[in-house]
């Protein structure tokens, strides 16, 4: 049985390319595995345990922990998959008590390195130099939002930090089809698709996936093809994160901007307490959960403390902190507040 939990499990890992596999999956450690047992790890992915217990081979995508999906196309560059007969999929349940927490992964968002250089039309600074510093300083994933107005990070950025960034890249882009022809062609590990609009400043309340559940579940298939990762920035109410899971998605970043900007403790509180249930309703669903929008160095101690958030995406604090401290240690003291036990203030 592969449900059982395991001390230090949570932890990021790269997946083994298999022949003739050219994506390259990251997958977070939800439970042990004894060698050669196939499992669905988040929503979207079979995975094979192999002898170390900690390592996975990506084997195939397989759905909404579809294990008796229908083989992959044939374009899909993936070997194909051993056979399942002795896959158990990961059925969580509201009920699981949560896991001690391990450290929390830190995807750090370079947009606004991007927003200076564009403010001057200038060449620097570059993002793709501020995502080598933050990997150099332990970021687990780079963040970018390729915009439609492309207002900060551009598409060279894009590719050059796809063929640069060597932990997971994280694209931040919104649900149409052109950005997910770029998606596709460019290959991030993670697509997290988010609502646009271009009158915001940033990117306001979560996607209302509920709503237009047959388009986005058509756009994540073809990201899903084409070997990415989905993840969907919501609001952590429960129709979205059951929308989410039905689109088939993997990942679900709860939005934490009205935490953040909640005045008073008790406002505070209340939208902590929804992230919390957001957070333990998206893990029952199977979903992979994270986090971002908003936090700094005062109020992420609470969020990195929730049960089952794994990864917390943060840009504009750190980014404002590196420029009077240096972009390493801006990291480095962010990724110390996301490590047990966590600061509640
Ligand atoms: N997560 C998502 C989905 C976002 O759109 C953003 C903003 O680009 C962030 C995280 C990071 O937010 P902030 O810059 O406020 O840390």
């Amino acid at each position: 049985m592969v449900g059982k939990a395991k001390s230090g499990s949570g932890e990021i890992l790269q997946s083994l390319a298999l022949p003739g596999c050219a994506a390259r999956k990251w997958v977070p450690l939800p439970f042990e595995c004894a060698e050669g047992q196939l499992a669905c790890v988040g929503a979207d992915v079979v995975a094979k345990c192999t002898n170390s217990g900690y390592w996975m081979e990506h084997i195939d995508e397989c759905g909404e922990r579809g294990l008796a999906q229908p083989p992959p196309p044939a374009h899909h560059r993936c070997a194909p998959a051993s056979p399942a007969a002795h896959a158990v999929p990961m059925q969580p349940s509201a009920s699981t008590p949560p896991r001690p927490k391990p450290r929390v992964l830190l995807g750090v968002n370079v947009d606004h390195v991007a927003t200076i250089r564009q403010q001057r039309g200038t060449r620097y600074p570059d993002p793709v130099l501020a995502a080598s510093l933050a990997e150099l300083a332990g970021a687990d994933q780079i963040t970018v939002h390729l915009r439609e107005d492309r207002r900060h990070v551009q598409d060279r950025d894009l590719d050059v930090l796809r063929r640069t960034v060597q932990v997971p890249l994280n694209l931040e882009m919104a649900a149409t089809p052109a950005m997910v022809a770029i998606a596709c062609a460019v290959r991030p590990d993670v697509v997290t698709l988010v609502p646009e609009r271009r009158a915001e400043r940033t990117t306001e309340g979560g996607l209302d996936v509920a709503s237009q559940v047959a388009r986005l579940a058509g756009l994540a298939a073809q990201l899903r093809e084409a070997g990415i990762v989905v993840s969907v920035f919501v609001a952590a109410a429960e129709v979205q994160l059951r929308a989410a899971a039905e689109v088939g998605a993997a990942t679900v970043e709860l939005h934490t901007g009205e935490y953040c900007d909640a005045k008073g403790a008790l406002h505070r509180q209340s939208h902590l307490d929804d992230l919390r249930r957001g957070a333990a309703t998206a893990h029952s669903l199977g979903l992979r959960v994270a986090a971002g929008h908003g936090l700094d160095y005062h109020n992420v101690g609470p969020v990195a403390a929730l049960p089952y958030v794994e990864e917390l995406n943060i840009g504009h604090s750190l980014v404002a902190r590196a420029v009077l401290v240096g972009f390493e240690r801006a990291v480095r003291e962010m990724r110390a507040l996301l490590v047990p036990p966590f600061d509640p203030n």
